[in-house]
């Protein structure tokens, strides 16, 4: 179901433009109802304006708003944020995609608009992406969720403080999943296999694993190819020796939850 607007968006960077990509392609928001902030020209954008968004309208435009989306760099917020907000209305909603940026700390520097924090993966241009969803008012959540859900497996998170474990799993996990693939490659040449070959055969291992992942189990779908005494058992057994996987994640995720709180 459409949401209805107008949806401001502020930046339309890498994220901005993903979410933007993927509002469009899954008709989540009329482009009509979309107002674009861009200090610079940007293809998403533009393929936005071609269907009738608006690209920095008069600021008037602003006070209808339903809600302002901030998807720009967390360190520029306030400067991008304070000279919009006098033109806002009471109608409207702040949802923050930055990484980083508290509820708290956006209060303090926009004032008594309802806030929403959403923290997304770039997946979402494709309409396949992840989102997690917090905010302490239960409207600007049901908001938040209206706006991702069509384009992101999205979950609500119960404490704001969760936010940099999600963050450390979903927004950073693809990038583990790549340096696994690039491991799993690695081996297979030291295995025998030229480097392309590997190559190859790791990427498309991943991505027909990640076809089949749907809603099964996960230990289902590992004992669908796992039989006792097999291969893939002795692989498995080598790749979890002592817990060390299980291990490994957890300070993997640990590090990016620290880093998270470091920069936050
Ligand atoms: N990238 C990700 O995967 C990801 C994932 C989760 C969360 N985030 C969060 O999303 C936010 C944006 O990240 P990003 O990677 O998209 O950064 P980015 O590519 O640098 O995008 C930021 C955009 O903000 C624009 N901007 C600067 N001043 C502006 C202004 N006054 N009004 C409107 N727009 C303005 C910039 O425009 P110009 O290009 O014209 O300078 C730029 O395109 C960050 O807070 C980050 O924490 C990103």
């Amino acid at each position: 179901m459409r949401v209805a607007g107008p949806v401001v968006l502020v930046g339309c960077g890498r994220l901005g433009s993903a979410i933007l990509e993927g509002w469009l392609l899954t008709d989540t928001v009329a482009p009509s109802d979309l107002i674009i902030l861009s200090p610079s020209e940007k293809p998403a954008a533009e393929a936005a304006r071609a269907r009738g968004a608006r690209i920095n309208p008069d600021p008037e435009a602003l006070k209808t708003a339903r809600v302002v989306v901030l998807a720009v760099k967390p360190a520029m917020w306030r400067a991008v944020a304070t000279p919009l907000l006098p033109y806002l209305g009471d109608e409207a909603t702040i949802l923050s995609v930055m990484a980083g940026v508290t509820a708290p700390t956006l209060a303090e520097g926009l004032g008594g608009w309802p806030i929403v924090r959403v923290m997304p993966t770039t997946g979402v241009s494709r309409g396949r992406g992840v989102a997690s969803v917090w905010a302490a008012d239960p409207a600007a959540r049901a908001l938040g969720r209206a706006l991702f859900e069509p384009m992101a497996e999205t979950v609500d998170l119960a404490d704001e403080a969760l936010m940099d474990a999600a963050t450390a799993v979903a927004g950073s996990g693809a990038a583990y999943v790549y340096a696994f693939t690039e491991a799993l490659a690695r081996a297979g040449e030291a295995a025998g296999l030229d480097a392309s070959t590997a190559d190859v055969l790791a990427r498309a291992t991943l991505r027909s694993a990640a076809d089949s992942m749907g809603e099964d189990a996960l230990d289902a779908l590992i004992g669908r190819i796992a039989s006792p005494g097999g291969s893939t058992r002795a692989g498995l057994d080598a790749l979890d020796r002592d817990g060390r996987l299980a291990t490994m994640l957890e300070e993997t995720v640990a590090a990016a939850v620290r880093r998270n709180r470091e920069m936050g």
